[in-house]
């Protein structure tokens, strides 16, 4: 059976050619950057290259790029770093209700450190209006964090706009762009940013490693002390390999590729609703990622579906894959103003640049097939696929 992996948005594999670039710095070219012999600035050069690729992507200069283990990571450290080095001058910070957990949650302690957190709504296809983000800024506000494109239902974020207020009211503005990097094109400069969260395991890179954007001139404290690495920003012996493959997964990133994701995800999206009956997008029809297809099918529990499929080897999800262990419904789509059934009733297709036009056809096909069963079964069901 052949399988189908249509969990993008969860993690990518590693592209062949990331594997290539990263294989030397595990083994022979395995120094320490930090290290002054040969070995080590072997190593050195080949940080402070990949730090200029990944610049050079979001028109930054690579001494504002700081390395993280990922975007976990980044994020704890944007809101945390920028929450405690300015906490003089205000204690109040704006994200949304749409946000991923570790910032959510990062917000959360910062509010049982004497902070406090205002998390906006967003309407019914998940946007966020910059003219909340205008009321809620107060004298207090430090800094507003903002997702760029949402990781469960695909709803890119107006960040320049958002940015612009941010800059106009002297409030520093983050944004976790996990999903959206090198789909979205992102300008540092042109967005208003002031950090930047990216990470390499949703472009075809490794696990475990990502970065912070952090513009030249905020004040920000460490949030992992040690050596002194990454400009005392963030100590602990740099991932080498990991970097690496970071930056080559951003050099291979190309148009075509979106071109690509975007045709297979409007198939899926099209076919979806006009072949099953009750079925509805959700995110916003228009600004979302061009891998992202997230559907309602009414009457059917998620999970069962889910399982179905990958039956079928068909890989999906039912939300985001950090919190799908929970039995809680989806916190985006509650956001979204989603009844708990409805929102049970959600599944993620999150597609990639190795599917084929086959896989798309195939994965609507056993849908079709798995939600009209589904439905027969249910005691309540009854509803037919067209
Ligand atoms: C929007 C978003 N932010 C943050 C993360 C966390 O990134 P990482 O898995 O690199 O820690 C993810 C991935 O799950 C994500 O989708």
């Amino acid at each position: 059976m052949k399988r189908i992996y249509l969990d993008h948005a969860a993690t990518t594999p590693v592209d062949d050619r990331v594997l290539k670039a990263m294989q030397p710095y595990l083994c022979e070219r395995f120094g320490n950057a930090s290290s002054i012999h040969r070995i080590g600035q072997e190593a050195k050069e080949a940080l402070e290259k990949s730090r200029q690729i990944i610049a050079d992507k979001i028109n930054a200069h690579p001494s504002e790029i700081v390395f993280t283990s990922g975007g976990t990571e980044s994020n704890n450290f944007a809101l945390k770093g920028v929450a405690f080095s300015n906490r003089d001058k205000g204690r109040h910070i704006i994200t949304t209700r749409v946000e991923h957990d570790c910032v959510l949650n990062s917000c959360r302690w910062l509010e049982t450190q004497g902070f406090k957190v205002t998390y906006l709504g967003v309407d019914e296809n998940g946007m966020v209006r910059p003219d909340d983000i205008r009321q809620a800024i107060t004298k207090d506000t430090l800094a507003v964090s903002v997702i760029h494109g949402n990781n469960e239902v695909g709803t890119i974020a107006p960040i320049r706009e958002i940015g612009k207020i941010c800059r106009e009211k002297g409030v520093y503005f983050h944004t976790d762009a996990c999903q959206s990097f090198t789909k979205v094109p992102i300008d540092v400069e042109k967005d208003y940013l002031d950090m930047l969260t990216i990470n390499a395991h949703k472009i075809y890179g490794p696990k475990g490693v990502g970065a912070l954007y952090i513009k030249k001139g905020t004040t920000i404290d460490a949030w992992q002390h040690g050596g002194g690495h990454e400009r005392n920003l963030r100590s602990g012996t740099e991932n080498i390999p990991g970097i690496v493959g970071f930056a080559k997964a951003v050099e291979i990133a190309c148009k075509s590729d979106v071109v690509q994701m975007t045709e297979f995800r409007d198939i899926l999206i099209t076919r979806v609703l006009s072949e099953i009956a009750d079925s509805s997008l959700r995110g916003h029809p228009a600004h979302r990622l061009c891998n992202n297809a997230t559907f309602s099918f009414s009457g059917i529990e998620g999970e069962s579906l889910l399982l179905r499929l990958d039956m079928h080897g068909i890989a999906c999800s039912t939300g985001s894959a950090c919190s799908s262990h929970t039995l809680e419904p989806s916190h985006v789509l509650m956001a979204m103003g989603l009844s708990h059934e409805d929102a049970h009733s959600s599944l993620r297709f999150s597609v990639g640049k190795e599917n084929t036009a086959e896989d798309i056809e195939h994965t609507v096909d056993m849908l079709k097939k798995e939600v009209g069963l589904l439905r027969k079964m249910s005691p309540v069901g009854g509803m037919d696929v067209q």
